[in-house]
């Protein structure tokens, strides 16, 4: 057996118990795991198809970034999903979708990310994971595409120039863990499985609020074209930032970058200071 459908394999046997997991389909490399996860959506295949990749050459981050994804570092995976929710709790999934993988990673390697909001996870001010949602509309038929890239292990040849600074990965946090990519991926699959079906009642939002780096920072992001800084006072019960602006305006950011005016405090110096 190839080493794709071996893992096909595993990770079903892994999933064979998860209610939202309807199949997968893993490769050796592909263009963007998100592309190929929109293809089985436009041919119909049901919520809980799963796609991973061992590498990407067209990996994608938001803003039109790309997401540098080489083999043998990071889990880059793809969730088809068909939302029963309402068009606008569909913000929800992503912020559900960054507590899953913040579970995940806590269960499988024992380490405590904190999320930065929207849905990206950091570790001592360093980047571990991206989350990309993409939404389909095809006629009278909605899917969205929830893509998902955690840095497993430093790439041999070291993280893209643009992102050396701002990149870690589990295995330079927790040296001594083997983390086991397919794992991984079922268990945050598993844990998202469970937000997603609780999404209206919002049980995720607990953790996200608690875990969040950005609430009562001081931040900046970008509002209708200005650029504005202000106080992160509030994640609202649509997972929605707010903000008080240095005008003293309240302003609610439902999608978008936030960045902070100074580096966030690391969780041993918050222990410090308490
Ligand atoms: C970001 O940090 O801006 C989001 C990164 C999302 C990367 C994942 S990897 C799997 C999936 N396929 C892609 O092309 N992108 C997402």
């Amino acid at each position: 057996m190839n080493r794709d459908r071996e893992q096909e394999r595993i990770l079903s046997s892994y999933l064979s118990s998860c209610k939202l997991f309807s199949g997968c389909f893993c490769y050796d490399e592909t263009g963007s795991t998100n592309d190929v996860c929109r293809l089985f959506g436009i041919e119909g295949f049901p919520e809980g198809t799963l796609v991973l990749a061992e590498s990407q050459n067209a990996g994608r981050g938001r803003e039109g970034r790309t997401f540098y994804s080489p083999e043998d570092s990071g889990l880059y995976m793809s969730l088809l999903l068909r939302p029963k929710v309402s068009f606008s709790d569909f913000g929800l999934i992503t912020a559900c979708a960054a507590t899953s993988v913040h579970q995940a990673i806590q269960e499988t390697v024992g380490i405590s990310t904190q999320i930065k909001w929207v849905n990206d996870l950091y570790y001592n001010n360093k980047k571990l994971c991206g989350i990309l949602a993409e939404g389909h509309f095809i006629g009278n038929d909605a899917f969205l595409v929830l893509g998902i890239g955690v840095n497993v292990a430093m790439p041999e040849n070291g993280y893209a120039p643009e992102i050396s600074e701002i990149a870690t990965s589990l295995s330079e946090i927790a040296p001594d863990k083997k983390v086991d990519r397919l794992e991984l991926c079922a268990a945050i699959v598993q844990a998202f499985d469970q937000f997603y079906n609780e999404l209206t009642d919002r049980t995720f939002l607990d953790v996200y609020r608690s875990e969040s780096c950005v609430l009562n920072q001081d931040v900046t992001f970008v509002y209708q074209g200005k650029n504005i800084s202000g106080k992160a006072v509030m994640i609202d019960d649509d997972a929605r930032l707010v903000v008080e602006t240095k005008e003293g305006k309240i302003l609610s950011l439902s999608s978008g970058e936030v960045n902070f005016l100074r580096p966030v405090l690391s969780y041993t110096e918050r222990i410090d200071k308490v």
